[in-house]
C-alpha cells in the first residue's frame, strides 16, 4: 500500500475529465439497484466519480476506498459531514452520506448490507483480481449489484511502446519487473463466465472510446496520469530521459490531426445482479 502513495497525483488524474468519467457512467447507468443500504466504490481515486453515486441514492452509506493516501485526502474533502457520535472517520460506513478511508482493495470483503459493488479503472492494478472477485460473489447478498470497469487496452500502441521501451538495453535495469504485462486484465468472455458461476444475472460488453485529446502530445500526458507512473517512481530523475524516447515513440503511433490526436481506448464492463 505505501508504494501506492507516490504513485498517484490526483491533480494530474483529474486532466481530461469527461474521458475519464464517461466510462463509469457508462458503468453505473447499468446497475439497477432502487434504494441500496451500503454501496462501496473500490479505488475510489480522488472521490468524484463515487459522489455521483452518493447523488443517485441519497439514502445510502456510501463509501469510496482508496489505497492511496493522496487520492483519500483529495476525496475526503467531498466526504459528507456528520455531527456527534455518529463521526464518519470514527465509522466510515455507519451513517448515510459519503464516506472514504484509506485501504486495500486485496483486503476488502462485502458486509452483510453491501448492495452495491462498483470498481472503475482500478482492479487491473490488484494482482489476483479475478479470484478476489470470485470470493465477493459468494459472499454478496441475493439482490446486490456489482459494477466493474477495467481498461482492455494493455495490447495497445501506448501500452506496447511503453513495455518495449523499458525493456530496451538503456532502461532494461532500473524497469525490469516494474510494468504489468498485457495480461493484467482478462478478456470479456472470461468475466462474464466468472459472473455466471458466482450466481449472478451478468451483462459484460466491451467499448472503444476514439478519443479526440487536444494539445502538444497529450498520449502522454494521460499515461503520465495512470499507466506511466509506475516507471516514473522507478526512474526518478532519469524520468525525463524515458519520457523523451517515450513521447517520439507515440508521437509516430498517434499522429496529431487537424482536430487534435485520437486515442482509442478499449474498456471491459462487467454488471450483474446476485440471485
Ligand atoms: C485509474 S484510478 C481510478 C480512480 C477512480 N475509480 C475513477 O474512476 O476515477 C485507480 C485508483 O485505484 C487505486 N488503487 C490501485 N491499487 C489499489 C489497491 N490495491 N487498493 C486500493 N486502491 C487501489 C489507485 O490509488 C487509484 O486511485
Amino acid at each position: 500500500m505505501g508504494e501506492q502513495e507516490f504513485l498517484w497525483e490526483p491533480a494530474k488524474y483529474v486532466e481530461f475529465g469527461d474521458h475519464r468519467n464517461r466510462p463509469f457512467l457508462d458503468l453505473t447507468s447499468r446497475i439497477g439497484a432502487a434504494a441500496p443500504r451500503a454501496v462501496v466504490d473500490l479505488g475510489c481515486g480522488p472521490g468524484n466519480l463515487t459522489a455521483t453515486l452518493s447523488a443517485r441514492w441519497p439514502g445510502a452509506s456510501v463509501l469510496g476506498i482508496d489505497s492511496s493516501a493522496a487520492m483519500v485526502a483529495e476525496a475526503q474533502k467531498l466526504a459528507t459531514p456528520h455531527d456527534g457520535v455518529a463521526s464518519a472517520a470514527a465509522s466510515p460506513h455507519s451513517a448515510p452520506g459519503l464516506a472514504f478511508a484509506r485501504g486495500d482493495i486485496a483486503d476488502w470483503h462485502p458486509g452483510p448490507d453491501t448492495d452495491v459493488v462498483v470498481s472503475n479503472a482500478a482492479l487491473q492494478w490488484v494482482p489476483g483480481h479475478l479470484e478476489l472477485m470470485s470470493g465477493w460473489l459468494a459472499e454478496l447478498r441475493p439482490g446486490a449489484w456489482l459494477g466493474v470497469q477495467v481498461p482492455g487496452n494493455f495490447g495497445a500502441p501506448s501500452h506496447m511502446l511503453m513495455r518495449e521501451l523499458a525493456a530496451s538495453q538503456r532502461w532494461r535495469r532500473q524497469l525490469d519487473g516494474v510494468l504489468r504485462h498485457d495480461d493484467a486484465v482478462a478478456e470479456p468472455g472470461d468475466y462474464l463466465e466468472l459472473l455466471l458461476r458466482g450466481g449472478l444475472r451478468a451483462d459484460v460488453w466491451e467499448t472503444t472510446y476514439n478519443q479526440l485529446l487536444p494539445g502538444e502530445n497529450p498520449v502522454l500526458e494521460w499515461v503520465r496520469g495512470t499507466g506511466l507512473r509506475p516507471v516514473l517512481a522507478a526512474l526518478g530523475s532519469d524520468s525525463a530521459e524515458f519520457e523523451r524516447e517515450y513521447s517520439a515513440l507515440l508521437a509516430q503511433a498517434y499522429p496529431r490531426g487537424e482536430h487534435g490526436t485520437i486515442f482509442p481506448f478499449r474498456r471491459i464492463f462487467m454488471v450483474g445482479e446476485k440471485q
